[in-house]
């Protein structure tokens, strides 16, 4: 999803701005651009990839600019439409993040004053405003505007002659580094890292105005100050370290990022937070909401609690009555739609617990706690160390509310975890990259598992996967079963073991393939199937673990058989900012 930089100082801002797109590559793009600032406004923009000599190849200079990679909302991705955007007289340009949801209307009538457009974009719109108000007083101009903008943005804003940038926020991220003679600002930390561990969160409402040697934020348009806070992660977090694709450094970080999240522990607030829930509300996208779903399973037989997991894309259209405490699941803190169902939750009075990875992230800002995982940037678009360090985080409120239930488990877990990452599954890889669709099935919290299996695999390899309930193939699903249709089955000890087996002869007798994921030694199972993948024999909460590191990286061999961009994923962002 978009992101933008901004740079002012003594270095040469276009390399500081490219090196800052690249960072934020991983949010995913479809072009990208960027203006410096000196007599002139001058800008760069073009359609797909930064490539490694781009900083040259600009033309640019300068110490001062503003930079945006752009996933196509508002008109098509083409030179054009990228960002910057400038008003008629291109002494003005901005780079901007977020949705203008009455920009149709403010076009309307610009064009009316006589503006003339050149992209189809939303965000030009807030350029011919300022080109309206101002006389050589960014700050001014830009403050003035803002009440007449609906939706989101987080913007970057230059003018001719005028050594500064002017920032503002509103329901898009947007931080500041601080450094020595030099401001950064970016939608979120990964640009800064190299420079700075200094950063200012900026908030909803607020401007800045950015010059090398100060910036000051204003607030209703009175000065406030905003506290400097440290950054816990370092450069060398978002490096690929020898690994042929972050997704695969990511996978093999797990035991790691789950460990220490198990490790940092809950706080007394958050702890007495789920002690005093007489009910639980989860809300989360993508895989954070598979998440969710694992913990459901888990923890509601357990604590003897009633919990629910909502879909932060619906949630806002179709609230539920809400009673109790609700946790916002989300790697980003950033994700749209979760933020909307946090601040309706907040409307309803109801207590509410943030689960994110990203210190300063906007849900860490509304909630009234958060929960920090402590997995670093994950930098692949597909979720994968964020997924087990979500389980960690959530796994400990399970902790709190039922006497330490996995305490023995979780000190632990990650070893399983390691064994894993290097088993064999080279003949299921084969199997799946000769597949046009792909079923994952579980029943209990291997469902959800499921889900997220396929999810892995539809994302990164363009296999269409589908995840299941084990029970329910047989509803539908079974007609599309064919010998060129393989299933991935997971049938451990426990309850369903014996109903899953039976559903594994059925597919069988449909002359599906079958992958089984079962605990090591289990040769009954191994002797029905096509291809048996043993995992640890532990506990339930490892096999999960275990199970969904496996098709991580079923997922991540897939795609690279196929020769997919494993990291960057077509048409897909990993921050997913707009609703
Ligand atoms: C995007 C990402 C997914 C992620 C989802 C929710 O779709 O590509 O990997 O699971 O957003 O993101 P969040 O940051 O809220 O967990």
């Amino acid at each position: 999803m978009c992101g933008i930089v901004g740079y002012i100082g003594r270095r040469d801002a276009t390399g500081v701005l490219i090196q800052g797109l690249k960072r934020l590559e991983y949010r995913g793009y479809d072009s990208f651009g960027l203006a410096t600032v000196g007599s002139a406004i001058e800008v760069y923009k073009k359609v797909g990839r930064i490539s490694d000599g781009e900083a040259g190849a600009t033309g640019l200079a300068g110490y001062a600019g503003i930079g945006h990679t752009r996933w196509a909302t508002h008109g098509e991705p083409n030179d054009i439409n990228a960002h910057p955007h400038t008003d008629c007289t291109g002494r003005i340009a901005l780079v901007h993040n977020g949705v203008i949801e009455n920009y149709s209307e403010l076009k309307r009538q610009l064009e009316g004053r006589g503006h003339v457009f050149r992209s189809e974009t939303d965000t030009e719109v807030i350029a011919h405003l300022i080109e309206e108000q101002y006389d050589g007083d960014l700050l001014a101009a830009v403050s003035a505007i803002l009440p007449r903008l609906e939706g989101s943005y987080a913007v970057l804003v230059i003018a001719a002659d005028t050594q500064k940038i002017v920032a503002a926020r509103n329901a898009s991220p947007l931080v500041l580094g601080v450094g020595d003679a030099e401001v950064f600002a970016a939608s979120d930390m990964t640009p800064l890292l190299e420079y700075t561990e200094r950063v200012v969160y900026l908030e909803d409402g607020d401007v800045a105005d950015i010059t090398p040697d100060r910036y000051t934020i204003y607030y209703d348009g009175r000065e406030v100050e905003r506290p400097i806070e440290l950054i816990s992660w370092c450069v060398e977090d978002t490096r690929k370290g020898g690994f042929a694709h972050y997704m695969l450094k990511e996978i093999f970080e797990q035991p790691q990022s789950f460990y220490e999240t198990i490790r940092a522990g809950i706080d007394d607030h958050v702890r007495q937070m789920v002690m005093e829930a007489d009910e639980i509300t989860l809300v989360a996208c993508g895989t954070s909401y598979h998440t969710a779903l694992v913990f459901k399973y888990l923890a509601e037989p357990l604590c003897n609690l009633p919990i629910r997991v909502e879909m932060g894309s619906e949630f806002k259209y179709f609230t539920p009555p809400l009673h109790g405490l609700v946790i916002a699941v989300s790697q980003s803190g950033e994700t749209a739609d979760t933020i909307a169902a946090l601040k309706m939750a907040k409307a309803r009075n109801c207590p509410t617990l943030a689960i994110t990875n990203v210190q300063g992230s906007t849900v860490t800002r509304i909630a009234d706690e958060t929960l920090l995982m402590r997995a670093g940037p994950e930098i692949g678009v597909a979720a994968t160390k964020s997924y087990t360090a979500q389980l960690a985080a959530l796994m400990q409120i399970v902790n709190a509310r039922c006497d330490d239930a996995f305490d023995d488990v979780l000190s632990h877990a990650h070893l399983a975890i390691s064994e894993v990452l290097i088993r064999e599954i080279r003949e299921a890889v084969a199997l799946c990259a000769k597949a046009e669709h792909v079923f994952f099935v579980g029943r209990g919290p291997f469902y959800p598992v499921s889900m997220e299996g396929a999810l892995k695999m539809k994302e990164i390899s363009y296999v269409h996967a589908e995840g299941y309930a084990a029970g329910e193939l047989k509803h539908g699903p079974f007609a599309l079963l064919t010998p060129e249709t393989p299933v991935v089955a997971i049938c451990t000890p426990g309850p369903t073991y014996s109903v899953m087996a039976s559903n594994i002869k059925e597919m069988k007798a449909r002359r599906a393939p079958v992958i089984a994921l079962g605990v090591d030694g289990d040769k009954e199972l191994a002797e029905i199937v096509d291809i048996f993948i043993p995992i640890p024999n532990t506990h339930l909460l490892v096999q999960i673990l275990t199970i969904s590191v496996t098709l991580q990286l079923l997922a991540y061999h897939t795609a690279c058989a196929l020769q997919r961009d494993v990291d960057k994923p077509r048409n897909l962002a990993k921050s997913v900012t707009v609703e």
